[in-house]
């Protein structure tokens, strides 16, 4: 397994591109399944999930052409051309759905398309048990029969899916995602309510109404489909990756440098921006993307509660304790969205960080400076956390399992050392 050496210190100056989003991605490439016409998806970034996810739709009988990589500057967007045209498996192997649960994402178009999908239980993972219930039970409100076996979710529709109101108990991404795609071929009207209003949602829902689809409400949190027979292929450009953007732009406060990441949405970013305004930092819109730099005086200790979209993102809270961890003075962050998202606490605290969890809140006592030390990723936005942290402190800093990171971080490496960072990968044995 491969480890990443760091040598904390250089402040990060100059300019990053932001890649296409994970997280849009993956429900995007699963959209595919809906038509037997060709889907394109430019920007795509580089990443092992969206390999995993090519795998899996292979696998389910898609042709999946890479059309290698539309040059847009210095890092390309890989473009992917995929075809569902026969009906193909329909069954997503347990190998697969436990090395990503987003292959959930493949049940409500296989069962929308085919009436008929039997799926891998994704299991839990390191952050939360993550159940898929309220997919399921939002699913058998679209008239699906769900019966669930060997660790395995058989859903029936012979005769196809059927509109209907369904209002999620909590917001939930996916369980948003995989009923728009199921329900944009269903008959007749579907209301999502409480549904997520992640930009990634958005993404999809633009994406489906460019097939045809009819969707509207995208990016609220309630969404009206009425299902259509068919769907038609699209070319569709992925929306920049906002937690990519955040964690660099965390990196520049953190080090007092001046990044401008380029092709970054600062409406994307709003709660990250004020949280990190708040601090003490600077963030500006540009013509470009965002530009963010470093606190001229010292950081400042700010309290942030994870919240659904648009409030502070779940997937930002391991990057901002670390920027917490040497403000001045003391902050809470308190994680609602997962039970278990406090993992790269341990890890910090090994590097100097005065952290403290008590439940859902963690209260960091700012210090002046971390130190360099071997520390373990645990998850993916724990990893980056622990980059970040490396970055900032005195010494060197080696992370090992970093595996972790390369399912959500294009080039990472390649980006922070164009910047100024002392930072190698070491190729594992
Ligand atoms: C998506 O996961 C993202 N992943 C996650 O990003 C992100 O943290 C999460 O949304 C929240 O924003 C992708 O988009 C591929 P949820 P998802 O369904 O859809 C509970 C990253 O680091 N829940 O919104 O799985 C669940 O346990 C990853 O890029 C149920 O109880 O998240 C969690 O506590 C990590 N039952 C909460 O809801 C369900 O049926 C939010 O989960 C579904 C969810």
């Amino acid at each position: 397994m491969d480890s990443i050496r760091i040598r904390g210190g250089p402040p990060l100056m100059g300019a990053i591109e932001i890649s296409g989003a994970k997280n849009a991605a993956l429900p995007l490439l699963a959209a595919c399944l809906l038509t037997g016409e060709t889907l394109t998806l430019s920007n795509l970034p580089h990443l092992a999930d969206i390999a995993t996810m090519a795998h899996l739709l292979a696998e389910l009988g898609v042709d999946v052409s890479m059309n290698g990589d539309a040059c847009n500057g210095g890092y390309a967007g890989r473009v992917f051309g995929l075809t569902a045209a026969r009906a193909g498996e329909t069954t997503a192997p347990y190998e697969l759905v436990r090395r990503m649960r987003a292959s959930v994402l493949v049940l409500g178009p296989l069962l929308a398309r085919n009436g008929y999908a039997r799926v891998s239980l994704p299991g839990g993972c390191a952050i939360g048990t993550r159940p898929i219930d309220l997919h399921l039970k939002a699913l058998a409100q679209l008239g699906a029969d769900i019966e669930l076996e060997e660790g395995y979710i058989t859903a029936r529709a012979p005769n196809g899916l059927k509109g209907a109101h369904v209002l999620f108990p909590m917001v939930t991404v996916g369980g948003t995602e995989n009923l728009m795609m199921a329900a944009a071929l269903a008959e007749g009207e579907t209301v999502l309510a409480n549904a997520a209003r992640e930009p990634e949602v958005a993404d999809l829902a633009r994406c489906l109404i460019a097939m045809g689809a009819h969707i509207e409400g995208a990016g609220t949190d309630t969404l009206h489909i009425t299902g259509v027979k068919c769907l038609r292929g699209a070319d569709y450009t992925v929306v920049s990756d906002r937690i990519e953007a955040g964690t660099y732009a965390v990196a520049a406060a953190l080090t007092g440098g001046d990044l401008q990441l380029i092709g970054g949405r600062m409406d994307l970013i709003e709660a990250l921006a004020d949280t990190l305004v708040n601090a003490g930092a600077e963030v500006t819109e540009t013509a470009d993307g965002v530009r963010v730099s470093g606190a001229q005086g010292p950081l400042r200790g700010v309290d942030v509660m994870t919240e659904p979209f648009p409030g502070f993102p779940t997937d930002m809270q391991a990057q901002l304790m670390v920027l917490m961890a040497v403000a001045k003075g003391a902050s809470m962050i308190t994680e609602t969205i997962f039970e278990n998202r406090f993992m790269h606490v341990p890890e910090l605290c090994r590097m100097g960080a005065n952290i403290n969890v008590h439940g859902a809140s963690a209260i960091i006592r700012g210090v002046e400076e971390l130190s360099g030390a071997q520390v373990m990723a645990t998850d993916l936005r724990a990893s980056v956390s622990l980059v970040l942290a490396g970055l900032a402190a005195k010494g060197e800093t080696v992370i090992n399992r970093v595996y972790h990171l390369d399912r959500g971080y294009e080039r990472l490496e390649e980006k922070l050392s164009a910047c100024g960072a002392v930072i190698e990968r070491i190729k594992g044995k």
